[in-house]
């Protein structure tokens, strides 16, 4: 459990906050470049941890994170024209491009002094991976943005969307990194016989295991951006299935299901207000392209890619019960709610906007929500306290990271079953 005012410090993230002060100290995902694909088109709002800002694509290409109040009266720049690399102000006619430069002010003389005062405010951006990142943070930033897998890869290996979540990113984070709860949240309804074929094909075996063993034992190892988490759960004769999953700072995560050749899976949680948050998920495969079949079985998702309309919300969601079925429920799935994303939704959501971790009881399977919590206060208050900037920010490639899983007999060393499944004992590298 934590302290009422831990439970505060982990989850406010407004720009007067610790945490949010800490999240400003690295690049973040304010959109996807599919939102801002068209060059001169309208500019969209977004809002990320409790600031909403203007992102757009100018004439060449270049997308700009500005302020969206105009600096002349505060019209919002929203209704206004994007054309001839910049952005112009309907109210008055100012224009600005985008890093945030008066390149027109029309009610001005052309020799002001307002043409070198007058800025609007902007942050730098860059596109990885089909999503646009900006540095919100003081100053210029120390480095480039994390160099995640998913974004390195070439753009026919990926497929990349979101998706809403209401409810406080630390919440759903936790979710992520608590793999426990696969036992019981994502499993066929307790009717749907296990298969204990021991030839069955692994997804068949996997599943058994999983629901067969629901208290697995955790072991974490730290790294240069966060930590890696190994939960190992019985197998057959005298096996441990292992799952993995990386943890990286500040909310980063990578799914634990993954046998060497199968697609890559994971998720950044950035936060919309400290109510809500986008879950930028994505999946990859290193070896080779995606199918479109593959694709268009994303699109209708899969996995921790839920099914949503065009604003990217969920369909299956809160305000519709996440379309519960109780037949299925008794017959089919432990939920009756499909889909991987939409049950975690639903669970996560209904712990409240901000969880109240002060009321909560952990046991051992929680070890990485514990572990995840105090790196966050961690960070948050040595920023706060001593003006020390998280290092992994300054350190871009130490997030080239995997997981996922491996068999091994139980003698087998939690290190020697990273050696084997990755050939490092953190997962780190493109292998
Ligand atoms: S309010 Fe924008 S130009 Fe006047
Ligand atoms: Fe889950």
């Amino acid at each position: 459990m934590l302290s009422a005012a831990d439970n505060e410090l982990l989850t406010r993230t407004g720009p007067a906050t610790p945490m949010g002060a800490y999240f400003r100290h690295f690049w973040q995902p304010v959109a996807l470049s599919a939102q801002v694909a068209e060059r001169d088109a309208v500019p969209i709002h977004v809002t990320v941890m409790n600031q909403t800002w203007l992102c757009f694509r100018d004439s060449n290409g270049r997308v700009g994170l500005v302020s969206p109040r105009c600096p002349h009266r505060g019209a919002d720049l929203v209704w206004g024209r994007n054309e001839e690399c910049g952005l112009r102000c309907a109210y008055h006619g100012w224009k600005f491009d985008v890093d945030g430069k008066a390149v027109d002010l029309p009610n001005v003389e052309p020799d002001s002094a307002l043409y070198r005062n007058v800025k609007l405010k902007a942050h730098p951006t860059r596109e990885f991976g089909d999503i646009v990142w900006a540095w919100l943070g003081p100053g210029e930033p120390p480095a480039g943005v994390p160099e995640l897998e998913f974004g390195l890869v070439p753009a026919t290996h990926r497929f990349v969307t979101k998706k809403l979540q209401q409810c406080n990113w630390a919440q759903t984070m936790e979710g992520a990194l608590d793999t426990a709860h696969f036992s019981f949240l994502h499993m066929p309804a307790p009717s749907v016989r296990s298969n204990d074929n021991p030839d069955a094909p692994a997804d068949e075996r996997r599943l058994r295991w999983i629901r067969d063993d629901p208290r697995p034992k955790f072991q974490i190892v730290p790294h240069d951006c966060g930590f890696i988490i190994g939960a190992s759960r019985a197998a057959d004769g005298g096996d441990l299935y292992w799952r993995t999953s990386q943890f990286m700072l500040p909310a980063h995560a990578t799914t634990p299901s993954t046998l060497p050749g199968e697609t890559y899976f994971g998720y950044t949680f950035v936060p919309i207000t400290d109510e809500d948050c986008w879950i930028y998920t994505y999946a990859w495969n290193p070896a080779r392209p995606l199918t479109n079949a593959e694709r268009e079985k994303f699109a209708t998702g899969h996995g921790v890619i839920a099914e949503v309309d065009k604003d990217y919300v969920p369909l299956r969601n809160k305000a519709n019960g996440y379309l519960r079925d109780i037949e299925d429920m008794r017959h089919r799935s432990f939920t009756g709610v499909k889909g991987v994303a939409e049950q975690d939704a639903m669970v996560q959501e209904s712990q409240g906007a901000i969880v109240d971790r002060s009321q909560e009881i952990l046991t051992p399977t929680d070890m990485a929500v514990v572990r995840f919590r105090s790196s966050l206060l961690e960070g948050a208050r040595a920023l706060r306290d001593h003006g020390i900037a998280p290092a992994s920010a300054a350190t871009p490639a130490a997030y080239t990271l995997r997981s996922g899983s491996w068999i091994a007999p139980a003698s087998t060393p939690f290190s020697e079953v990273m050696m084997q499944r990755f050939g490092d004992p953190v997962g780190r590298g493109v292998n």
